[in-house]
Formats: structure tokens, C-alpha cells, sequence
């Protein structure tokens, strides 16, 4: 029995009353892939998982992502993202481990993989090591934003294509951040500004740091309009702070979402997650 107790006015869930580990049975997996769409945001305390059992969780929800670092680098398919500063062997990275810089590129508002031609649908996220100060990451919904909107300033932005691009944003952490093969890997890509859900119809706007101008307009407009949505979105009062717990799994949907990391001390504390992502549908002008 799946107890879901709202996080946010806006969005997100913290469930309980259920023990996640593969396999799941249809009723729950189907509970589960309906309060995605319902609270965009769902954390699943005291889990027991590693990594076998948190890839096959992500199948039950579509075909996993490849990581696409790995990818561009290496051309290796893993579909697993490292989150903090615990390697291999147990060591951590510390502040100024370049690694460790690279990352602080999750601290601006992102969905993930909105720079692939088929973007992410969800990340699923299972903390194992936490800091015991900072590393929560914030998440906004854009679908509650989109809401907020006066009908023109609606109308406006429903038909408009934008340009995500990752080797622009990791422009803005560092110009080596991304290497010639990953970059290569990920030429920009157009997305619909307005996605609408398939199976409620509801609306939101898409965005966030990989976002780079809308197709058509001048830079200066372009720039200013998406700053202006991106302002509105993530207002304080919108905003809901996720304090991670190790044994918690988490899921967002990244077609609604935006979140962004808020760093903590790598000298310090360890911090050790593993991330996956769901491939959405197909490209998003074809929704
Ligand atoms: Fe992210």
C-alpha cells in the first residue's frame, strides 16, 4: 500500500509503505508510473539497492540512457552517472580535483540530457554516502510556472523551438570542461519550448542551462525571454530543497522539471550517489 505524502505545493512526494527492489509487481510499477506524472518528483525512503537492482528498477520504466560522458568519451555504453567524490577504491576527490569542478556544472538549473536529440524522461537517483552539511539539490516545476503565466505571454512561447547545447553550457564552468570527442558527440539540438504530458495534457515550458537561444529570434530577445521564464520558475517559493538521505531512491521527471546541486565541502564529507536516466519518447518536436 503506497502512502504518498506531498513535499511542496507545487510538486513532489515522499512514499512509503513499499519495498522497491525488483522485481516489481505491475501494480505497483503502474502506481508508481502515474505518480510520475501526478507529482513530477517521488522520494522513497530506507530502500535497499545497488546497482543490478537499480537497473533493472529503470527497465521497468523504458530503456536506460547511456551515459553519454562515457559515450563521447570512450564510446563505451554504461548507464550508470557517478554523483560526489567516492572513487573506485574507496578514496574520495577533494575541492580542487578537477573532477570535482566539472561537477559543480549540476549546480545551474538543468534537466538532464535536454541537449540529446531524444532527451531524458526520468533520472532515478540511489544515495548511498551522504555529506552531513550541504549537497541538497533544489528542484523547480515548470509545469507550476507555466501555469503562472498571462495567457499572451502563453501564447507567445506555445510554437517557439529552442537550441540546447552542451558543450555552450559547460562553456560557462569551464573551457576545458568538455573534450573534443564528448563535444563531438553532442552537436546542439532543437526542443519545443511548450512539451505537453501525453497523458494528462498538462503543459510546461522546458528550459534550463543547456537551454541557448530560441530558433529564429535575435540573441538579445531570445536570451532575455528565457531568462525571464527560468526567473519566474525558480522564485524561492517554488522552490523545494531535497536534504538526501543515504538508502533513499528518487525519481524526477525531467520533461517538467528543473533542478540544480548546491555543492558542499569535498575536503570534508564523502558523498556517494548513483544515477540513472529513462530515454524519453523520441525528440520532443515530434510530441
Ligand atoms: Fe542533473
Amino acid at each position: 500500500m503506497l502512502e504518498f505524502k506531498p513535499l511542496h505545493d507545487d510538486f513532489g512526494a515522499r512514499v512509503t509503505g513499499v519495498d522497491l527492489r525488483p522485481p516489481l509487481s505491475d501494480a505497483v510499477r503502474l502506481e508508481i508510473r502515474d505518480a510520475i506524472d501526478e507529482y513530477s518528483f517521488l522520494c522513497f525512503p530506507n530502500q535497499s539497492f545497488d546497482d543490478d537492482s537499480h537497473l533493472a528498477f529503470t527497465r521497468a520504466f523504458g530503456e536506460p540512457e547511456p551515459n553519454h560522458v562515457k559515450r563521447g568519451q570512450t564510446g563505451e555504453i554504461h548507464y550508470f552517472g557517478t554523483i560526489g567524490n567516492v572513487l573506485d577504491d574507496g578514496g574520495t576527490r577533494g575541492n580542487a580535483d578537477k573532477r570535482t569542478k566539472f561537477q559543480t556544472g549540476n549546480n545551474l538549473w538543468h534537466s538532464d540530457s535536454s541537449f540529446q536529440a531524444t532527451p531524458s524522461f526520468i533520472s532515478i537517483m540511489c544515495a548511498y554516502e551522504v555529506p552531513d552539511v550541504g549537497g541538497q539539490t533544489e528542484f523547480v516545476s515548470n509545469r507550476a510556472a507555466y501555469r503562472l503565466l498571462p495567457e499572451a505571454m502563453k501564447a507567445t512561447i506555445d510554437p517557439l523551438t529552442v537550441i540546447h547545447d552542451y558543450v555552450y553550457s559547460r562553456s560557462k564552468v569551464a573551457p576545458d570542461a568538455v573534450t573534443p570527442s564528448h563535444a563531438a558527440s553532442l552537436p546542439p539540438v532543437p526542443q519545443k519550448l511548450v512539451r505537453v504530458n501525453p497523458r494528462t495534457g498538462a503543459k510546461n515550458y522546458y528550459l534550463g542551462s543547456h537551454a541557448k537561444n530560441i530558433v529564429g529570434w535575435d540573441d538579445a530577445p531570445s536570451r532575455a525571454l528565457l531568462d525571464d521564464l527560468q526567473d519566474r520558475a525558480t522564485q524561492p517559493d517554488h522552490v523545494y530543497s531535497h536534504d538526501w538521505e543515504a538508502g533513499e531512491l528518487v525519481i524526477w521527471d525531467n520533461r517538467c522539471l528543473l533542478h540544480r546541486g548546491s555543492g558542499y565541502d569535498a575536503d570534508l564529507y564523502r558523498r556517494h550517489m548513483r544515477q540513472t536516466r529513462v530515454q524519453g519518447a523520441g525528440s520532443t518536436l515530434d510530441e
